[in-house]
């Protein structure tokens, strides 16, 4: 089984000139890395989908920033540049901002401890979220929330991952997330490298086990999460939170506190990617239907009454009135 360079953070590897990212386009099949050596490289590598998932394309253009820095580039317009090449992730705005705030000398430090932090935040994540599942936990997750959406450990997959460690995993059901394979491709192959069981299933598969009992806890990432607790996460969450609701499972949604973002009051404010229709009439050379009209998107919202609970490195986040505040899991 090859080492599966994610679980060490390898997957986003910076020198301070240039960026290295394993590509996840080629994934499970090939182990490649693209090399970014400016921010627009940067910006092509997030909006081709060569790194994805919101933690890790908030990491990508950090160092992003970093090596306009050192190139002397203009440091607003880097920003604008990165911040434009997906537009639901909150993580990728938050990131940059936060740069672009500083002096510049201080920005590739920063964009290191993003990084660095990050890892440490899915570890509590996991950790907090890891209390919540029953013993012998049977957990449902949707597209890939694991250490390559992230800088390492993951969200929704540092939830797994601390059950497991703390032996009250018993199964991870990871749905296959059409049109672009997250689950299939990188969730089955981060779980299967490092021998958590994992049962692969087609999403349409998903209200068949949940009614047959398989699935005790949902358990997904986020890309954004409104004001008032509205998840916006890769298209198809929303439609196990519905069936999450009618069969009485409970259903989690696990982000680091940057993916909450104040200033969106609810879930139909946030901008919603829409992408090429080759992604659906087909995938890599291998083309499936005809020419005919295709919708896209990436993602979808769930409503905050459909979530049990929103799981922080902080404990659990409470939206409207309890907004900012933390309990203690
Ligand atoms: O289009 P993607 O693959 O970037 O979508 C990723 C997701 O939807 C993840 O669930 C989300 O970013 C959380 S990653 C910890």
């Amino acid at each position: 089984m090859a080492h599966d360079p994610s679980s060490t953070g390898d997957h986003i590897r910076f020198d301070g000139t240039a960026l290295e990212l394993l590509d996840q386009r080629l994934l499970p099949a090939r182990q490649h890395t693209v090399r970014c050596i400016t921010p627009q490289d940067v910006a092509d590598a997030i909006r081709d989908m060569v790194v994805r998932g919101a933690p890790a394309i908030g990491i990508s253009a950090a160092y992003g920033m970093s090596m306009a820095v050192s190139r002397g580039d203009d440091l607003r317009v880097a920003a604008e540049t990165l911040k434009a090449a997906r537009p639901t992730a909150v993580n990728l705005a938050w990131a940059v901002d936060k740069l672009l705030a500083l002096p510049p000398e201080e920005i590739p430090a920063a964009a290191r401890a993003i990084h660095t932090e990050d890892v440490r935040i899915n570890r509590a994540i996991g950790d907090h979220g890891a209390q919540l599942l029953p013993d012998d936990a049977r957990v449902l997750t949707h597209c890939n929330a694991g250490a390559l959406a992230t800088g390492g450990y993951g969200t929704a997959l540092g939830v797994v991952r601390s059950a497991f460690a703390a032996g009250r995993l018993q199964r991870v059901y990871a749905g296959e997330t059409r049109p672009y394979l997250q689950g299939a491709r990188l969730t089955a192959w981060e779980l299967d490298t490092d021998g958590i069981p994992c049962t692969l299933l087609t999403d349409s598969a998903a209200a068949s086990l949940m009614a047959a009992g398989e699935v005790n806890a949902v358990v997904v990432g986020a890309d954004r999460v409104a004001a008032n607790g509205d998840v916006a996460n890769k298209i198809g969450t929303l439609s196990l939170a519905v069936l999450a609701k009618h069969y009485g499972i409970p259903f989690y949604v696990a982000v680091p506190c940057s993916t909450l973002d104040a200033h969106t009051a609810s879930g139909a404010a946030i901008p919603i990617e829409q992408r090429d229709a080759t992604e659906v009439r087909g995938f890599g050379e291998v083309r499936w239907a005809a020419d005919v009209d295709v919708v896209n998107p990436a993602f979808d919202v769930t409503p905050a009454e459909l979530v049990t609970a929103w799981i922080t490195e902080d404990g659990l986040w409470q939206p409207a009135e309890g907004q900012d505040t933390f309990g203690p899991v």
